[in-house]
């Protein structure tokens, strides 16, 4: 089992862990992005078989797991608004051994970082003996699920060493906007027709620069409102809920933080309860149509104690909010909201003296079911 690296993209340099190299690579990832998949002329690189083969589904099935799943939700929410095709994103674990009741033309698109996962595998396995088409969207070239898969896309992310995926996320979602791009184009769609990928994506990949740099405001937030904490929230609505779940597993799987990613609207249905003085609850507000509803959600914790810390972008931000967010396109706020909490969990993690590249009981790749 050989896997190709460049030895110098996979040396940590002048970075104290892997992890902190990784967040400070992403926009020199989606500039690379750019680089593969756009032409000059803004139209897309991808394999016209991959489009004909996507424009024949009436159904996409997203199957990941851990941070990949999430990437997953994001890109639902990318190919139904920009190709208006209905997806479902699945956990590997859960598919393989309880599928749902699947469309007529299904379409398989597999998220793994490593390409090596054993449940997305165990599903691919399964999709082949039903012989249904699959894509496979890995950063690591010739992985498993990269050969087994009718069609590869490769993330293009260089080397990602820590065990907590940060780069490859962003890759993820960044090659998600891509695809639908060309794939809403084929289908003659006027939202994806109007959207810019490459402009786009350079916005992103300032925003993300602009966040990197200002990296010491996030160690203080850590260090004042995380230092001692047992339990934590996300909360936010849409996409922002999407983020919530990523932000909160990369909180507790480098700091041991309990952390749960929730839809800030049903928070006040149960989980409320465990809200004391001080719980730290983190609302992620980027979507005009849904702020005042999660900032009402806010107060209601705040009125349990809460210590909230508010991250917005620019156009919905209020006075008072902490971090505020360059302005990008509303689908692809994850791609900056997500980096101040992937910081926010490598300085809770540092401080609290562990080795953020390699969390306790965990794997960088599981390649058993
Ligand atoms: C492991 C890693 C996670 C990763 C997941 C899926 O659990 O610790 O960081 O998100 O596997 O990995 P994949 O390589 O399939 O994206």
């Amino acid at each position: 089992f050989h896997i190709d690296m460049d030895p110098q993209a996979a040396k940590k340099g002048a970075y104290p862990y892997y992890m902190l190299k990784e967040i400070d690579e992403q926009p020199g990832v989606m500039r690379t992005l750019i680089q593969e998949y756009v032409n000059e002329d803004g139209s897309v690189k991808i394999d016209q078989e991959l489009l004909d083969a996507l424009s024949k589904a009436d159904r996409l099935y997203i199957v990941a797991a851990g941070t990949s799943y999430h990437a997953g939700l994001v890109g639902k929410e990318l190919f139904e608004k920009l190709a208006h095709i209905p997806t479902e994103v699945h956990v590997a674990s859960e598919f393989a051994y309880n599928p749902p009741l699947l469309s007529e033309k299904p379409f398989f698109i597999f998220l793994t970082q490593s390409g090596e996962t054993a449940d997305s595998r165990q599903v691919l396995t399964q999709v082949n003996e039903w012989g249904y088409p699959s894509l496979t969207i890995t950063n690591v070239a010739n992985s498993t699920l990269s050969r087994e898969a009718t069609y590869t896309l490769l993330l293009h992310a260089g080397p990602e060493i820590a065990v907590a995926s940060t780069k490859a996320y962003t890759a993820q979602i960044a090659l998600e906007a891509i695809l639908v791009k060309a794939y809403g184009e084929a289908k003659n769609i006027k939202a994806a027709k109007d959207f810019d990928v490459a402009g786009e994506l350079t916005k992103v990949a300032n925003g993300m620069q602009e966040l990197v740099d200002e990296k010491g405001d996030i160690e203080k937030i850590a260090q004042d409102m995380f230092a001692t904490t047992r339990n934590a929230f996300y909360i936010g609505r849409g996409v922002d809920y999407a983020l919530a779940q990523e932000a909160a597993l990369k909180l507790k799987e480098v700091s041991y933080v309990q952390t749960e990613g929730f839809a800030s609207g049903e928070l006040k249905h149960g989980t409320i309860a465990l809200i004391e003085e001080g719980t730290p609850v983190v609302a992620i507000i980027t979507d005009p149509k849904t702020a005042a509803h999660t900032r009402s959600n806010a107060q209601e914790v705040i009125a349990r104690g809460a210590n909230v810390l508010f991250i917005s972008s620019r156009d919905v931000a209020a006075e008072g909010d902490q971090i505020i967010l360059p302005e990008v396109d509303p689908l692809l706020s994850p791609l900056v909201s997500v980096v101040p909490t992937q910081l926010l969990a490598y300085y809770v993690s540092l401080q609290r003296g562990y080795d953020v590249d390699k969390p306790r009981n965990l794997a960088k790749s599981v390649t058993v079911e």
